[in-house]
């Protein structure tokens, strides 16, 4: 749910992904952050491809894990989000100098460069992942994508023998507090929306984990998932209230639930959400 929360068709705007930063942030799974940190980090320098980057948040989350030296290749379709992301990660270091071909960012000991790629993947993902890195990675994109464009991904990453580490692609769980007598139809209708192609063909959806797992798996890697769903309470109502916001959107344009249902299901007030996602980190065997 969270990659396609955002009013449906209009593209990832950066308030959103501001909304949901500090929610993603606190919901990456611990295990999976410590496995990253003592598989990779030990490496004094490191090379990670970002898919999907946004605002550079997944940057933000995962380059504490890691060594000293990162150079880091930051990729989206979206330059209004790169250029955010630029702005983002400027605030966000201790130090930011912009170079000819990007950043180069002090944080906490570490030098992080980054480089930005504007590239359509649905076009050219080979290309992309042609950039080639030890690690590559992406956050809240995989559920958007179709199942050619996942296994794509791992056969690329299993050329290159590099590592893969994923972060809050949803599963598919949902609750939200309090119930509705809708939920149900609202939630089936809402995973009929999540199949529809976000510009990749047909999307995976809930089903991205386990597809990506089982490519993983297949290629020989060491598989490892945890859970990084969000379980929002009352501190979090504007990204609740948001969150409803799409979902509803995004059910009305499936025509499968009457619009007085769904008018009446966004009248109440919620006060806490669940939403399913999974982190996974697939190590070469
Ligand atoms: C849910 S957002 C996640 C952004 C960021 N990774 C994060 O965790 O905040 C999905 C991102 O994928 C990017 N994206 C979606 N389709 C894409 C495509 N075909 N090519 C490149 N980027 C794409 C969007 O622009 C957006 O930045």
């Amino acid at each position: 749910m969270s990659a396609v929360m955002h009013v449906p068709g209009s593209g990832f705007d950066a308030s959103w992904l501001d909304l949901r930063e500090p929610a993603d942030h606190f919901s990456r799974c611990e295990d999976l952050a410590r496995a990253v940190s003592r598989h990779l980090g030990r490496r004094h320098s490191i090379s990670v491809l970002d898919l999907g980057c946004g605002t550079g948040s997944n940057l933000r989350a995962t380059a504490p894990l890691l060594g000293p030296v990162q150079q880091w290749t930051l990729v989206d379709h979206d330059e209004a989000l790169l250029a955010a992301a630029t702005e983002r990660l400027s605030g966000w270091a201790a130090s930011a100098e912009r170079d000819s071909r990007g950043l180069i960012l002090h944080k906490d000991g570490k030098r992080i460069s980054v480089r930005f790629a504007r590239a359509d993947l649905a076009d050219d993902l080979e290309a992309v992942l042609e950039i080639g890195a030890d690690l590559y990675t992406a956050s809240a994109l995989f559920d958007l994508a179709s199942d050619d464009v996942i296994a794509t991904v791992a056969a690329s990453v299993a050329r290159h023998r590099a590592a893969f580490f994923t972060t809050l692609t949803y599963n598919g769980a949902q609750r939200w507090t309090p119930k509705h007598e809708a939920d149900a139809a609202m939630a089936m209708a809402f995973r009929s929306h999540q199949g529809r192609d976000k510009g990749f063909g047909a999307a995976a959806g809930p089903i991205a984990p386990t597809l990506i797992a089982a490519a993983f798996d297949e290629a020989g890697y060491r598989v490892s998932e945890g859970d990084s769903g969000w379980r929002l309470d009352a501190a979090d109502m504007p990204l609740i209230d948001t969150l409803a916001t799409g979902f509803a959107a995004a059910v009305r344009e499936t025509g499968l639930v009457p619009e007085a249902t769904v008018d009446d299901w966004l009248k109440v007030r919620r006060t806490g959400a669940l939403v399913g996602h999974t982190d996974i980190l697939a190590l070469p065997g």
